[in-house]
């Protein structure tokens, strides 16, 4: 199947790694980047599409006219609190893939913890994510409920702690108990997701390293 991929996020730390992971891979694909952080893209070989995910018509016109296969969602902020990054701008991204009778599959990276895999965090790690990143949680919980709600296939990763080293190449799919690794790179999560976009793999993937 001849694929063609909408980014969201390909400025961030993950995103940058999945737009490599494209590009190894010859996967066309077009990235949606705000107008001041175009030079912070590192490849050249993506339409680039200038908008805020927080403006629907920015949105919206992303999809006017262009057939997408698949959607990827790495947005993110480094706020830690009243952050509404991931669940207002997937809410956008869903709402123009319906008015745009979009059929792409959507693929986010999510987190551990969130959902029913906050059975999988250890006590003391679930007391440091209520006090530390709760908002974060909350974010993506809102988010994830809305693309589980879509008419879309999606696929959700929920990675472990993200690091920005070289990938290891091997990846641990749990969706229940504890993980044997509290850390992921970057870079491997990157490779997974777009590996499982090629092998159309839906539902959820709790991830670590080995
Ligand atoms: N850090 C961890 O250990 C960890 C663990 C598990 C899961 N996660 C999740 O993984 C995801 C990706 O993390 P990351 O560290 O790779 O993210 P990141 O580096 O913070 O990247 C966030 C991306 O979102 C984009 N973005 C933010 N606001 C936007 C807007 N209004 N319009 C368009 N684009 C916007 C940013 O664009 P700009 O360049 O314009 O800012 C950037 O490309 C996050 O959702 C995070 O919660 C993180």
């Amino acid at each position: 199947m001849k694929r063609n991929v909408l980014v969201f996020g390909a400025t961030g730390k993950t995103g940058c790694l999945i737009c490599k992971e494209l590009d190894s891979r010859n996967i066309p694909y077009s990235v949606f980047v705000r107008k001041e952080s175009v030079n912070k893209l590192t490849s050249d070989s993506a339409k680039i599409i200038e908008g805020d995910v927080l403006n629907t018509q920015d949105v919206e016109n992303s999809f006017n006219g262009a057939v997408f296969t698949d959607v990827i969602i790495s947005l993110g902020s480094k706020k830690l609190r009243n952050t509404v990054i991931r669940s207002k701008g997937s809410n956008h991204i869903i709402e123009a893939m319906k008015n745009n009778q979009s059929e792409a599959n959507i693929h986010v990276i999510s987190a551990l913890g969130v959902g029913d895999s906050c059975t999988q965090l250890k006590w003391y790690v679930k007391l440091f994510f209520n006090l530390l990143l709760k908002s974060v949680l909350d974010d993506h919980e809102k988010q994830e409920i809305l693309v589980q709600n879509s008419p879309f296939l999606y696929h959700i990763l929920r990675p472990v702690g993200l690091k920005n080293g070289p990938a290891k190449g091997n990846v641990h799919v749990q969706n229940e108990g504890f993980l044997p690794e509290n850390q992921i790179e970057r870079a491997d999560v990157a490779k997974y997701l777009v590996e499982s976009l090629s092998e159309n793999k839906t539902g959820i993937s709790t991830i670590c390293n080995k």
